[in-house]
């Protein structure tokens, strides 16, 4: 039986979330209503006017084996998505959970530890990949580097 979900967004912005499970298992990524609100200002003092409503409420979960797709419009959140489940963004509203633990307004040292199983592969191939390298090599390399350098403590 297949497991195939497709999860739309309450927002108006056309992204939709295709998840292709092949296993059932614990919940690895779990997001709730979450939310990126950047301020639109104007005039001499910068006056907040309005917003872009950037990510405006999702909710998914992902378990272990699973792999999410994230389909939509250039503009719609997908990378504002990415950046609020690394945290390289602060959300506006809502909650991330990582491995059951809500990482949602986690401080930077606390955030450490989870850096090396989280980590976002940025779109632009010729900031985000060397040429030199193969993918296969780039793709590996954190899981690789975690192998050789065991963590402290
Ligand atoms: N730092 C920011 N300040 C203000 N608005 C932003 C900021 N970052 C993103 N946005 C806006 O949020 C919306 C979503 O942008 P985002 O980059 O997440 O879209 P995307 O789905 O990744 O698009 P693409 O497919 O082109 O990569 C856009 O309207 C964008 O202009
Ligand atoms: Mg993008």
């Amino acid at each position: 039986m297949s497991d195939d979900k497709t999860v739309s967004t309450p927002d108006t912005s056309g992204s939709t979330l295709t998840k292709g499970s092949t296993a059932d298992g614990d919940v690895l990524l779990k997001v709730t209503g979450l939310q990126k609100h950047f301020p639109i200002r104007k005039g001499l003092l910068q006056r907040q006017t309005g917003a872009v409503r950037a990510v405006d409420g999702i909710d998914f979960e992902v378990r272990k084996g699973e792999t999410l797709g994230v389909v939509g419009e250039s503009g719609c959140g997908k990378s504002t998505m990415g950046r609020l489940i690394t945290r390289l963004l602060e959300p506006t509203g809502g909650q991330v959970e990582f491995e059951g633990k809500d990482i949602t307004h986690l401080g930077v040292s606390d955030l450490r530890p989870m850096r090396r199983d989280v980590q976002m592969i940025f779109q632009d191939p010729y900031s985000s990949l060397n040429p030199r390298h193969t993918i296969g090599t780039i793709v590996g390399a954190p899981s690789s580097s975690r192998a050789s350098s065991p963590r402290a403590g």
